[in-house]
């Protein structure tokens, strides 16, 4: 059958790993997806920078609001980040147009994810953003379609690859805050404006992406108490240890019988638990519900292979849909069945 073209705005750290690994394992994509994934048109900022990816017979777009209005494609990725300006207005063009959209940026998705949700379903557009959340690990789908039935009463973990990698070295090689910040920027794991991963806030974006779709209710990230690693030193971190614990930055959501809570703080974890041996840029999600009991994911929290790894899974889930076919609501709930948000007292 027809190939399925995808357009791609955003070619660096995760982009640059989509292309070369779409290209790479074309045979292998075409045979179990049932069809061939053509990278059809491309865009970024700068079109002379040496990305190490050959878009030689790519057509390139000046703008992401360009190439989601009139490029030839059946799937937009957006893999520029910020919740608003040319990801927001790009996106939302896209879907518009009936494109489906995949998107690992998660401060969109927390600022307008319902919004986009409802323009995705009235359009039967597939909007799918597993990359958005603990990088590699396949959480989204777990909530949204695996857990279906269950009723979900918490989800917690580790959902920022930054700081735990900048926690584990401090640790376990007593190197300076700003060197491990430095490193992880250099790795590809931090946000082009590293104060969202370190004061917290993509935790929160993250965690409130988590909270709807375990719960049912309406985004809502301005509710989440927040507070980063910007002022744990070394000392805390001795002192935590000799007490038999490691510092971990935590999201916590939990369903209590006054409403929701959530919650993101550096928290001192028991050295015995799983959760305390999880190190580097390495992250875990833990799921708490009645029918399955305790879910416990742990793997790749970012990284341009780990991320991409989720984009192209969410690729090959397009690509194997039929037409028109919406197996699963873009948030779990349908985005006009969401309950509004209600704060635990
Ligand atoms: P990045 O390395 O900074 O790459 C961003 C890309 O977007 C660059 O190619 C840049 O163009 C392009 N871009 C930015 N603004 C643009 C604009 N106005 N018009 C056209 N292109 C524009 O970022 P990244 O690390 O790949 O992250 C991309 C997205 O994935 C973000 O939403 C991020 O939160 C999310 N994410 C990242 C990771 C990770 O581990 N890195 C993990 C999960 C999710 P130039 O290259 O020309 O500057
Ligand atoms: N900056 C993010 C992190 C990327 O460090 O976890 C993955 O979402």
């Amino acid at each position: 059958s027809d190939a399925l073209k995808v357009g791609i705005a955003g070619l660096g750290t995760v982009g640059a790993s989509l292309v070369r690994i779409i290209q790479n394992r074309a045979n292998e994509l075409a045979v179990t997806c049932g069809r061939a994934i053509e990278i059809t048109a491309v865009t970024a900022r700068d079109r002379n920078r040496d990305r190490g990816i050959d878009i030689s017979g790519i057509a390139w777009f000046d703008t992401p609001e360009k190439l989601a209005a009139e490029a030839d494609i059946d799937v937009f990725v957006e893999l520029m980040g910020g919740a608003n300006g040319p990801a927001a207005d790009s996106v939302r063009a896209a879907l518009e147009r009936g494109l489906h959209v995949v998107t690992a940026n998660k401060a969109l998705l927390a600022a307008s994810g319902v919004e986009l949700a409802k323009i995705a379903e009235e359009k039967g557009a597939l909007l799918n953003f597993e990359a958005a959340v603990a990088g590699g690990i396949p959480v989204i789908k777990a909530l949204r379609e695996s857990l279906t039935g269950n009723t979900v009463s918490r989800v917690y973990g580790i959902m920022n690859g930054t700081c735990n990698y900048i926690l584990t070295r401090m640790e376990k090689e007593g190197l300076s805050f700003a060197d491990c910040l430095r490193e992880a920027q250099r790795l590809g794991y931090a946000e082009a404006d590293p104060a969202f991963d370190i004061e917290g806030n993509d935790t929160a974006h993250k965690l409130a992406i988590l909270t709807t779709l375990a719960f049912g209710s309406e985004i809502a990230a301005d509710e989440i108490y927040l507070e980063g690693i910007t002022n744990i030193s070394i000392e805390d971190i001795r002192a935590a240890s000799d007490l038999g614990y490691r510092i971990k930055l935590l999201g916590v959501a939990q369903k209590t019988e006054s409403g929701i809570e959530q919650r993101v703080h550096p928290t001192m974890v028991p050295h015995d638990t799983v959760i305390a041996q999880v190190d580097g840029v390495t992250n875990a999600v833990a799921i708490e519900s009645d029918i399955l009991g305790e879910l416990l994911m742990v793997g790749p929290g970012a990284g341009g292979n780990a991320t991409a790894s989720a984009v192209l899974g969410d690729i090959a889930d397009i690509a194997k849909s039929r037409p028109g076919e919406q197996r699963v609501p873009v948030l779990g709930t349908p985005a006009a069945s969401l309950a509004p948000y209600k704060r635990a007292r």
